[in-house]
């Protein structure tokens, strides 16, 4: 199979959805990362999507919709706090999980009783979910393990001859995924991602942040996740943060490594000769670039990665979330 990269325009649109109502799988742009898109109501075709990616069947996937009105073709219990964050923060990067009808094959869910619904903002994305006229189920177009794609281009890295199209929407604004919130039982977050905590705690109170641990509650958390090939160091956020990368830099130089660090533009000048990438000015310019940056140490060969860290205030919680999971726990 040849993957053909197509630009958004109607014509592209059209061609894409038509694949999704013939049952078959297409990567397309939203305002977090690309999705790898399937009807969720064929199951050969989610299966597709399992394949595409490596993905292993027990981790569920996210289902896309155009209109708060096909939420209820998903769920019939939909809490009055499910309304009010639909209202607040839908279109948006923020997934909410809901008690599934049994219309909803458990292909999609993991086998589990409830299902994750988001709307994405991205123009594109919408056109294409309109279109399509079905709920679309995606995970994030990347094959598994590996960074999350938020260009085009990275999907056709990961997927290229696996899948017939990739929609190009330009670079995905925000970078990081949504954020994922239980609403089948007490209210809880599964994921932090493009929406800040505090901001779902004004209208949910005080929230608890699922832990990761051994038995996964949201199955995707027990996975390795966001791995360039190069090892990647997280440092804690502290006032000498600098001095302490440095360190590391040069220990890892000393034993013939070929590191880079991830740095926010005002710290660059610090390093000195050392090799750098500048993540952005702000901590949405770094979730803005932190996949693709992941991804570029690894094409010009750099082997090991030391990415600063961030408070975790707003999405700096999802920044320190994918980090650590992208270093497998290793902090300095
Ligand atoms: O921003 C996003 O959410 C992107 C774009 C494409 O929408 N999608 C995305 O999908 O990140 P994925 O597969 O990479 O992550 C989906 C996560 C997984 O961790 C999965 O375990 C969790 O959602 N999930 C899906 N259904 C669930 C459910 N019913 N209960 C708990 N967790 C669920
Ligand atoms: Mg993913």
């Amino acid at each position: 199979m040849v993957t053909k990269l197509l630009k958004p325009t109607i014509a592209n649109v059209k061609i894409c959805a038509d694949e999704i109502k013939n049952g078959g799988v297409v990567a397309f742009p939203t305002e977090t990362v690309y999705g790898l898109g399937a009807n969720v109501f064929n199951e050969q075709a989610v299966n597709k999507i399992y394949i595409a990616k490596g993905r292993p069947n027990d981790n569920p996937l996210i289902v896309h919709v155009a209109t708060v009105e096909r939420i209820y073709e998903l769920s019939s219990e939909v809490p009055p706090l499910a309304l009010t964050l639909v209202k607040e923060f839908m279109p948006g990067a923020l997934t909410i999980v809901l008690k599934k009808k049994p219309t909803v094959p458990s292909c999609v869910t993991a086998g589990l009783d409830t299902v994750a619904i988001r709307m994405p903002s991205h123009p594109v994305a919408r056109k294409f979910l309109a279109t399509c006229g079905v709920p679309v189920c995606a995970p994030s177009a990347n094959t598994s393990t590996r960074p999350s794609p938020t260009l085009a281009q990275h999907v056709l890295d990961d997927l290229n001859g696996k899948i017939p199209y990739v929609l190009d929407g330009g670079s995905c604004d925000i970078g990081v995924e949504s954020t994922i919130i239980d609403l089948s039982q007490t209210p809880r977050i599964l994921r932090l991602g493009g929406i800040g905590k505090e901001q779902l705690e004004k209208f949910c109170g005080k929230l608890e942040v699922l832990r990761e641990q051994s038995v996964a509650l949201c199955p995707g958390m027990k996975y390795r996740h966001y791995s360039p090939r190069a090892e990647v160091f997280l440092s804690a956020y502290y006032s000498h943060m600098v001095n302490g990368i440095c360190k590391k830099y040069d220990e890892l130089i000393s034993v013939g490594r070929n590191p880079v660090i991830l740095a926010i533009k005002g710290n660059v000048a610090q390093y000195l000769n050392r090799n750098v990438k500048c993540v952005g000015e702000t901590y949405q310019e770094y979730a803005h670039n932190l996949f693709r940056l992941l991804r570029e140490c690894d094409d010009e060969g750099y082997n090991a990665v030391i990415a600063e860290g961030v408070t975790g205030e707003g999405i700096g919680a999802a920044i320190i979330n994918r980090l650590i999971k992208a270093s497998g726990g290793q902090i300095i």
